[in-house]
This record gives C-alpha cells, sequence and structure tokens, in this order.
C-alpha cells in the first residue's frame, strides 16, 4: 500500500503543492496522479530503483525540444522544482533511491479504451507522427544508441525463442514473419537513422471529444523507449497497434498512413517497409510475453493482453506488395516500381497498337450501364441469367458494336462474391475497372501488342468469365505489365496454354456467347493491370467505390491498347460536392438535408437506396415508399397511363370511383365520400375547411408538437413549425394540449386511468377557446404523434378526447398520413387502436409512395355542409395517373401481405430493441406498433433529461454503417424507425446488430 501521505509532502516541499494522490498504472515506474488544490493535475514519476539518471534527462530533453520545435503537439509540460531542478533524487517511504519528475496531465483518455475512433482520428495521428519526427530529426542524445529490445532493427533476437510458442501453427506464422523481416533487412538499414518516439502505441496516444465533436489527438506520452533508427520504424509501430480493432486493417493503415505522408512526404522504399515491420513489431510483442510468461506462469493477463495481436496474426494477411500498392496510391505513388513508365508508353505508344477486332473502335459507341444511368437489372439484388443475357439491349440493337465504360459504378453485380459483409447494405464492389466491347459471339480477338501467356483458363461459375486469357507484357524498357480477356470462348484452351507468345495482331481467342461465357450477351471484358501481386490470377473485375484512389492507380483506363482517348472510355458520375454547392445557390438554406455527409439517391429498390456510386443504403426512414420503392407494379401502371392520358376530375373516369371504392372498403359504412388533392397539407387544409363549413365554427384544438403540413393553415395548427424558433406564433383560433405522452408527460403508463387524464385535458382548451368567443370547430390530431417523438397514446385516450369535443360541438379529424394504411401493423388505421371513428380522416404521403396525392374521406353529411359553398377543384388531386397509382398501392398492402409483414417485423425489431435497451440505461424508452417505432434517448437514466446529442450521434453512425434512421421529437432526443413496409427480417436483424455496435461505442 502507497504512503500518499510521504508523497504528499514531497510534492509541498519540493513543488509548491498541496494535493490529492492516487495511483496510475505504469510497466516499471511508479505513477501518481496528482490533483493539486489550484485545480491542476499532474503526473508525479517517481521512477524504478536502478534509472539511469541519462534515461530520465533523455525524455526531459527530448520533451522540451519537440516543444521548442512543434509547440501546438500535445506533449506534456514537464514541471520544475522549486529551486529549478526538472528531476532530482530522493529516497521514497522505504529509504530506496528514487529519481523523481513531475509533469503536467494532459487531458482525453488511452486510444485503447476511446471506442469512438475514426478514420479522421487516424488521419490526424498520422500527421502528428510526422511532426514528432520531423522534430526528432535534429535531436541527439548519448542514450538513443543503447542497445532496446524494442528497437525494431535489433528485432533478430527474437528468432531464437520463437520455439517457445508451443502452437505449431502460430509458430509458423512467426517464422514466415521473421523470414520476410530479414529479407527486408538491409534495404531498413539503408534507410537514414534518426532519434524516434519508438513507442507510439494504443496505451501511450490520449483522445478527447466529446459526443458531438470529430475526436481529437490529446497527447503523446512515454518517451522511455526512444531509440536511433530509420524514422519509419517509428511509423510502424504505431500502425501494429491501430491495425489491431479495426474491422477493415488496411483502411486503418491507409488512413493514417495517408495523413503522416500528407506533412512528410514518404518514400516508395518507406512505403514498402511499413507492412512487414508492423507484422514484425507484433511478432516482438507476442514473443516477449511468451518470455514473460514463462517466467510468470501464474500471471493470465500476460497471455489475455496479447490476444488481439495473436488474432490479427492469425488471419489471412494480404500480401505485402499488395498492401504497398495500396499505400503507394493513396500517397500518389506508381503503384509498382515501373508503374508510371509503363503509362507513359502506353501513352506515347497510343494510336499505334495492333487492333483487338479487326476494325476501329473509335467508331463504336459508347453505352452506360451505370447505376444512374441504366435500370439493369431491375432487382438490384438479383441478376437472372435470362437478365445477364440482354444487359445493354436497351441501349443498342442486339449483337451490334458498343462499349462500356470504365470506372463506371453498376448495378449488375449481384452475387454474393461483390459483397463485403454479410448484409444485402454492406460494402459492394460495383465500379468497372475494365472496358467492356459488345459484340456477336464468335468475334475473332488479337493481341494489341506481343504477349506471355500467364492464365487460361474456363470458368463455368454462373456470371464468371467462362473462358479467360491474361497476358504479360513488356515495355521497350524492360517494364512488366498485364492484360486480361474476359468473357471468351473458352475453345481456345485446345490450342493455347500457359507460357505460350503472341505475336501483336494474331488471332488467339473469340468472343464467348452467353452458352459458354458465364451466361451474359457477349462482349469482351478487357482490363489492364500494372502489377498481379495480391491479385495473381483473380483480378477483380470491379472495385470499391471507396477504394478506386487503389484500383485506378492498380487496373488504369486500358484505352490506349484499343487506341481510344481515356476521355472517352472513362465514366464520370455525378460529383456531389457540386449538386450540393448548386442546391445551396438555388434553394433557400431552410430547405432541410438529412446528414452531415448527404446522400445522392440514385436507385430505390424495396427497402434500399443506391447513391450514384451504387453503395447500398437500407432505407428504415421513408414511410412515403410504402410498398418499397420502385415496385414493379407502380412502375407498369404510371408508364402505361402516361402514354395513355393524365387528366383531372372535371372529365370522368372509371379509375376515379375504382379508387374511392377501394379506400372506403378499408372503412366502416359512417364514411362515404372521398376528395382527392394531392398532398398531406392540402388534405388537412380541406379538412379544416369541411370542419368549418360543418360547425359553422372556426375553433381547433390539436396537439401540442404536432404537424400537419407546411401551408399557411397547416402550419397554423401545427405547433412543431409555429412554436419553433424564428415560427409564426399561435394563432388566437387554435388551443394546445399536452401530448398523450405516457412516457413523459404529466400522467404515466403505469397509471390505469392516464389514457381518461390526458384525453380530459381537451376540456380546458375547450373553454379557453369559449373564453375568446370562440366555438371549437374540430379536434385534430396525428393519430399516433410521429414529429413529436413517436408516441403511442395510452388505451382511451381518443375515446375520451372524442367525446368531450362532440360535446361542445366540434369534430373529430384524424390525420392517418403517418400511421395509416397497415403501418402498424396490427390495425390499418391508428384511430382502430383508439376505437373511434372519428368524423374525417386524412391520408396522404405513402397513399401514392412517391408520387403527390393526399385524400380526405368523411362522412356524407359533412360533405354535404361543404358542397353548399363553392365549387371544389384541385388540379392535380384525382389525376387519372394519381388514381391509378393511389389504388395499385392499396392492392399491392392487400396483395403481398404488407399489413401482416409490418405486424411480424415490427414485432422482430420491438424484441430486439428492448432487449438492447436492457444493457444500455442510455435508452430510457422503446416503443411503437408495427413499424411506427421510437428510442427514446436519455442522458443520467434521467426522463428529464433528454440527450439530443447521443440521438444525432446514433442516427449519423447507423448512416456510416448503411442504415438511415431519423429523430423526432421536442428535444430531437427520440431514434424514429419507420422503414417502408417491405422490410424483411434480414433487414431488421441488421438495424439491431448495429444498434448495439453503436451503443457500445458510447
Ligand atoms: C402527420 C402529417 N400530416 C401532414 C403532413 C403533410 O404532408 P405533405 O408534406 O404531403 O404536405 C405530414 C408530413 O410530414 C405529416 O407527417
Amino acid at each position: 500500500m502507497m504512503n500518499f501521505v510521504f508523497w504528499q509532502n514531497i510534492l509541498a516541499k519540493y513543488w509548491g503543492l498541496n494535493s490529492q494522490l492516487s495511483l496510475l498504472d505504469g510497466e516499471y515506474d511508479l505513477n501518481i496522479l496528482v490533483k493539486s488544490n489550484d485545480g491542476n493535475q499532474y503526473v508525479l514519476k517517481i521512477m524504478r530503483e536502478d534509472c539511469l539518471q541519462e534515461f530520465v534527462d533523455m525524455q526531459i530533453q527530448a520533451i522540451n525540444h519537440l516543444k521548442s520545435i512543434e509547440p501546438e503537439l500535445p506533449f506534456p509540460d514537464i514541471i520544475q522544482t522549486i529551486s529549478g531542478k526538472k528531476f532530482f533524487h530522493c529516497k521514497d517511504e522505504f529509504g530506496n533511491n528514487r529519481l523523481l519528475w513531475l509533469i503536467k496531465k494532459l487531458p482525453g483518455r488511452k486510444y485503447v479504451e476511446y471506442k469512438r475512433k475514426n478514420l479522421n482520428l487516424l488521419k490526424e495521428l498520422g500527421s502528428m507522427i510526422a511532426k514528432c519526427d520531423g522534430a526528432l530529426e535534429s535531436f541527439e542524445h548519448d542514450l538513443l544508441n543503447r542497445s532496446l529490445k524494442w528497437n525494431l532493427i535489433e528485432a533478430i533476437w527474437v528468432e531464437k525463442h520463437i520455439d517457445l510458442v508451443e502452437d505449431l501453427s502460430r509458430k509458423v506464422i512467426l517464422q514466415d514473419i521473421m523470414e520476410e523481416y530479414k529479407n527486408i533487412l538491409p534495404k531498413l538499414r539503408d534507410q537514414p537513422f534518426q532519434a524516434i518516439h519508438g513507442d507510439i502505441n494504443d496505451h501511450n496516444i490520449l483522445v478527447t471529444g466529446e459526443l458531438q465533436d470529430q475526436p481529437n489527438i490529446s497527447g503523446l506520452l512515454d518517451f522511455g523507449d526512444m531509440c536511433h533508427c530509420p524514422r519509419v520504424c517509428n511509423l510502424a509501430i504505431a500502425a501494429a497497434y491501430i491495425v489491431l480493432d479495426h474491422d477493415q486493417p488496411e483502411v486503418a493503415l491507409t488512413s493514417l498512413i495517408y495523413g503522416y505522408n500528407d506533412n512528410s512526404p514518404l518514400k516508395v522504399g518507406e512505403l514498402d517497409l511499413i507492412w512487414p515491420l508492423l507484422r514484425m513489431r507484433l511478432v516482438v510483442s507476442v514473443v516477449n510475453s511468451t518470455l514473460m510468461s514463462k517466467e510468470n506462469p501464474n500471471d493470465p493477463y500476460i497471455t489475455v493482453s496479447q490476444a488481439p495481436a495473436w488474432k490479427f496474426l492469425e488471419r489471412r494477411s494480404e500480401n505485402s506488395k499488395f498492401i504497398a500498392a495500396r499505400l503507394r496510391s493513396a500517397c500518389g505513388l506508381p503503384v509498382v516500381d515501373g508503374a508510371d513508365r509503363v503509362l507513359s508508353y502506353l501513352e506515347e505508344a497510343r494510336g499505334s497498337f495492333a487492333q483487338i477486332f479487326n476494325f476501329d473502335l473509335s467508331l463504336v459507341p459508347m453505352g452506360s450501364l451505370s447505376v444512374e444511368n441504366s435500370l439493369w437489372p431491375q432487382n438490384p439484388f438479383s441478376l437472372p441469367l435470362d437478365e445477364a443475357l440482354e444487359v445493354g439491349s436497351d441501349i443498342i440493337a442486339k449483337d451490334s458494336f458498343w462499349m462500356g465504360y470504365y470506372n463506371e459504378p453498376r448495378l449488375i453485380y449481384t452475387e454474393p462474391a461483390f459483397r463485403d459483409g454479410p448484409w444485402k447494405a454492406s460494402d459492394r464492389r460495383t465500379v468497372h475497372l475494365g472496358i467492356d466491347i459488345f459484340g456477336p459471339a464468335d468475334l475473332e480477338i488479337r493481341a494489341p501488342i506481343n504477349g506471355k501467356v500467364v492464365v487460361a483458363e474456363n470458368r463455368t461459375q454462373h456470371l464468371d468469365y467462362g473462358g479467360v486469357i491474361i497476358l504479360e507484357h513488356e515495355t521497350p524498357e524492360g517494364n512488366l505489365f498485364y492484360t486480361l480477356y474476359g468473357h471468351l470462348d473458352p475453345k481456345f484452351l485446345k490450342q493455347l496454354k500457359v507460357g505460350d507468345l503472341i505475336q501483336s495482331g494474331t488471332v488467339f481467342c473469340t468472343l464467348g456467347s452467353n452458352q459458354n461465357n458465364g451466361g451474359w450477351a457477349p462482349h469482351l471484358h478487357f482490363q489492364l493491370a500494372l502489377m498481379t501481386d495480391g491479385i495473381e490470377k483473380d483480378w477483380p473485375g470491379v472495385g470499391s467505390p471507396d477504394e478506386m484512389y487503389l484500383w485506378n492507380a492498380l487496373c488504369p483506363n486500358p484505352a490506349a491498347l484499343l487506341n481510344l482517348p481515356d476521355s472517352l472510355t472513362r465514366y464520370e458520375p455525378v460529383v456531389k460536392d457540386e449538386v450540393l454547392s448548386d442546391r445551396k445557390s438555388f434553394f433557400s438554406s431552410n430547405l432541410s438535408i438529412s446528414y452531415n455527409n448527404p446522400i445522392l439517391v440514385s436507385r430505390g429498390w424495396k427497402h434500399h437506396l443506391f447513391d450514384e456510386w451504387g453503395r447500398p443504403y437500407l432505407d428504415a426512414y421513408n414511410n412515403v415508399p410504402h410498398v418499397g420503392h420502385s415496385h414493379p407494379r407502380i412502375q407498369e401502371v404510371a408508364a402505361k397511363q402516361m402514354n395513355r392520358v393524365n387528366t383531372n376530375t372535371r372529365y370522368l373516369h372509371p379509375i376515379q370511383t375504382a379508387f374511392a371504392k377501394k379506400i372506403l372498403s378499408k372503412f366502416t359504412k359512417k364514411f362515404d365520400v372521398c376528395f382527392f388533392v394531392n398532398s398531406g397539407s392540402e388534405a388537412n387544409e380541406l379538412a379544416l375547411r369541411l370542419a368549418r363549413a360543418h360547425t359553422k365554427s372556426k375553433g381547433i384544438i390539436t396537439l401540442d408538437h404536432g404537424y400537419h403540413g407546411n401551408t399557411t393553415g397547416a402550419i397554423d395548427i401545427s405547433a412543431y413549425k409555429f412554436n419553433a424558433v424564428g415560427g409564426v406564433g399561435q394563432v388566437d383560433w387554435v388551443e394546445l394540449v399536452d401530448l398523450p405522452d405516457d412516457f413523459r408527460g404529466k400522467f404515466k403508463r403505469n397509471d390505469a386511468d392516464c389514457g381518461k387524464k390526458f384525453g380530459n385535458l381537451v376540456n380546458p382548451a375547450i373553454e379557453r377557446l369559449e373564453k375568446k368567443q370562440k366555438k371549437v370547430s374540430a379536434f385534430i390530431a396525428e393519430t399516433f404523434p410521429s414529429v413529436a417523438g413517436q408516441i403511442i397514446p395510452p388505451d382511451g385516450y381518443l375515446k375520451e378526447v372524442y367525446k368531450n369535443i362532440r360535446n361542445a360541438g366540434g369534430l373529430c379529424i384524424a390525420d392517418e398520413v403517418q400511421t395509416g394504411l397497415g403501418r402498424l401493423g396490427e390495425y390499418y388505421f391508428g384511430f382502430e387502436h383508439q376505437e373511434v371513428e372519428p368524423d374525417i380522416v386524412v391520408l396522404g404521403k405513402p397513399i401514392g409512395n412517391g408520387h403527390p396525392i393526399g385524400v380526405v374521406v368523411t362522412t356524407k353529411e359533412i360533405a354535404d355542409s361543404f358542397a353548399d359553398g363553392p365549387e371544389f377543384f384541385s388540379t392535380f388531386g384525382g389525376s387519372t395517373l394519381s388514381c391509378l397509382i393511389g389504388n395499385e398501392v392499396l392492392e399491392i398492402v392487400d396483395d403481398e401481405g404488407l399489413q401482416e409483414n409490418a405486424k411480424q417485423m415490427g414485432e422482430r425489431l420491438l424484441t430486439g430493441l428492448r432487449e438492447i435497451k436492457n444493457n444500455f440505461p442510455q435508452i430510457g424508452d422503446v416503443r411503437g406498433m408495427g413499424l411506427f417505432l421510437g428510442v427514446d434517448l436519455v442522458k443520467n437514466n434521467t426522463i428529464q433529461d433528454e440527450d439530443k446529442d447521443l440521438c444525432t450521434y446514433i442516427k449519423n453512425r447507423m448512416r456510416d454503417y448503411r442504415i438511415l434512421i431519423g429523430s423526432e421529437g421536442p428535444k430531437d432526443n427520440v431514434l424514429k424507425i419507420r422503414p417502408p413496409l417491405t422490410i424483411d427480417a434480414e433487414g431488421v436483424d441488421m438495424i439491431l446488430h448495429y444498434f448495439e455496435k453503436i451503443m457500445k461505442e458510447v
């Protein structure tokens, strides 16, 4: 037990500090956290007994040197004693000799404990390491040249201990890495030496950042392992730790290197060493621990602490040259030695290569299969063989020649092999890395340049290449490059084999047909690669949109070999930033947009969306595409009707009445009249007019925080808008009542009379209207308030409200825009749950599945009162097209059992969310019905402390994981989950998986 009083006295005597102390961790030395009464915090470093004075001197000098050159970097201040000493000898409470020094404590948590790491943080770390290396270049100290087991240039010492590792497969891994290390050692020794930190591991990096902030590096600690060696070792050591807990280690590594290079350019020689050195550092670490555990067999912590390193080493390692290529391309350097010379050669020789076909390709038109331009395939998750055979038939007549673009994102690559993860919305490879030349089967193909066959195969799998050949070529300067020819007739295998030389201009294969080319419309996939390490014969023909920095460098546009300009054959998707900046120019700044990083939506299918690069997103937010995005039946009726006629309700058409009949079939007999308009707002406006016409009064009672639309009248009854900052305020004919929120409201759900009590709150509102000489015309409410935070009113609520309103002579309007048409699973309309019958019902959004339709449904009696006034006409309401679409939506909900699906999927989601809630006090409430769900987030386990920051964080993180959800509630602390009714168990499970993962981050 430590004698803190002893150390308090030392601190008072030498530094003049009055303080509270606690022990921090430290491997060899004692570190004490000092909380001084002046509010500052320090760390008292009590060095181990045999510690050399030079060792402390080196650290202090290095820190001061760094601070003088890079004052912005977060290194700790050294606090001198009252007499001006930076460190001194002193006896501890047991009479042992110790060296003492004091540093200012830096803010933040250890990197290893910080859960919200992201790639920007790694870039910042890379840049900080670069600055640290830059400053230490001019630092010298005698101790830097001491022998140190952690100095990567000396790591050979572990070789003789590898046999201590008992597990054979582990031993083989270590030996392989050791061999690679020995191979690179001469190159490493050739790098210039300098002082480095030498131990930027995940315990020596501090990170700060609240939920709403981008995290920042707030400290680099512990200069005890400083040594003299090539600077790349410093970077490789840091890299070894940051890859450990990352799902995609190569991506994390690339960000770190990118950040470093941005600050201090790395040379290709250094970049090529990083991966082998990183792995060697982990070998040193696990061997060192193995030695320690032999000495301390009863310390389980030693083994446990090595688990992440073993896990990393045991995973399939990417090819070192491939990783080097990745890092080189991230730093804008040639992807492989000689790549720049190959590109110059191809540029110079463009126009002089032998023609691949016996005609000039510059006459062949380009056609696009891009996400933006093409409808292939209709279902972006499945390309059946009959569609594959027809791909592009809408572009140019079958068997005519046309070319498909390089760098084009496409949705035709639907097989699971193109996906990186278990979910439909997982990352997916979409971007085409070659040029396609479509034409009739059997066409002869010639080599554009002399080449040697390195691959000649028949790949018979569904939608693979069929016959495929890879040729190796050499530039006149002796640099190698490769070309791939896919979708060939495999009959070439009879006369061609690996090693054969093909002369420029000679026919060496023919175009396959769908019978032998993987099932595709006949075409040649022609691709160039500047190296094959790591891809060998399995070149990806498409790459992930987020990795194009690598693929564009490794597999550049092969147009030169076809004697075509790059600009003709390279696809450039719409540039999102330009669209965003135009939007800012041409639209008002209060036009809201979702996410810090907005999404450009190019395609949709059921409950998924795709951006311009083909990245898929699970849509758990949009309720407008009620029966799913791009439903084929809606596409069909809309296209057909647009070809015929689209008029309005001044003319007769049977679809108008058919649609009305279909809607009324969902209601009780009380309802017999429909009005068609073109938005929810317009429908609510009309509902107010109907009520006024019928009751001859104007007063409206509505819920606080409600929303009914964007028109002047609808805003007047939408507290969510009129009470917002800058809102128009409350008009005198509107009175508000409390939300029936049995979680946070006045009355709670454990009160059996809660619904009734909330319902009675309309009575004082009626009185307030009457005091103003106004009578209540109607009560209007979203049956389940949505923007107010996905509230499910308690049983009996509307019964009580409607009774009171009717007693006062008012009508009851149910805004079912959000809740109607089966979303609630158990009920087709929300008011059914409340066991009431409104007088007027408003429908919108989902009823058009994206087409603008609003509907008001009421009784003949009310409609007649309204008919006493001027004629009713809404130009677009009830157009032939709208009625057809609306009718189709209702039919699809029935035909596809979507209400039942909403019930089942809603239950699955609700059960999963409630299970997650049990483990996280930040989840105050999980509520909902069917696919209308809310997750209410709170701070400190307190209902009154709504956590908006957490809600925003989760919403944005879900987007990072490709899931779209929203946020709502008066304090914007409720996650809103409201997917199209087509969502399936896979989609639900994806939401639950990532929601739980994100909760663990916070
Ligand atoms: C409950 C409710 N009513 C009415 C509206 C207005 O509908 P629209 O935007 O189609 O005018 C909305 C829109 O969000 C709504 O949520």
